[in-house]
């Protein structure tokens, strides 16, 4: 039984972290995708929002659970009983941060293994900042988020300008 988390921010999920989800979960029996809880990252969504939208657009994909975390991934990982974890590669300019929380984890719980997927070339320029910051200035992000999400986005964002 090959058990695995593949942990992110998620603020909020793209289809490139879709695609990375949907490839694992043939690869590996169970999958726990972990949704950081940091409040220092100053999340635009919150942990629930985060693991709400994820559950909705997960819901096809039987092996897949979704679970909020904070603290550190070892010790997630650990509560998960996972023995790997996955993370996406877009680029170069990835690997060195990738590189660095893999070799630190491996050093801290020398069980735990990290598993690299490269990101679909279609996906490769996708991050959960650039969309935010085209839907901040009304730019359609129908192309780079699933339509629950656009959705979230446009209201998130039309709610924060009121305040
Ligand atoms: O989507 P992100 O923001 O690139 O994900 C980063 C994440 C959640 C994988 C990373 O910040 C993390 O693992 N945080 C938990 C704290 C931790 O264990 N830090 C030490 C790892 S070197």
């Amino acid at each position: 039984m090959l058990r695995a988390i593949y942990p992110g921010s998620f603020d909020p999920v793209t289809f490139g972290h879709l695609d990375i989800i949907r490839r694992s979960c043939k690869i590996v029996d169970e999958l726990t995708v972990g949704v950081l809880n940091n409040n220092t990252k100053m999340p635009l969504f919150s942990v629930e929002e985060r693991v709400k939208m994820l559950s909705e657009v997960t819901g096809d994909l039987k092996n897949v659970r979704i679970v909020p975390f904070d603290g550190l991934l070892i010790e997630f990982a650990k509560k998960m009983q996972a023995d790997v974890v996955i993370r996406g590669l877009r680029a170069i300019t990835d690997f060195e941060y990738e590189l660095q929380m893999s070799q630190t984890n491996h050093k801290l719980d020398p069980r735990l293994e990290t598993m690299f997927l490269t990101t679909g070339i279609e996906y490769s320029y996708l991050s959960s900042s650039t969309v935010k910051e085209i839907a901040a200035f009304g730019g359609d992000v129908s192309q780079f988020v699933p339509e629950a999400v656009a959705l979230r986005l446009k209201e998130k964002i039309k709610a924060k300008r009121r305040v």
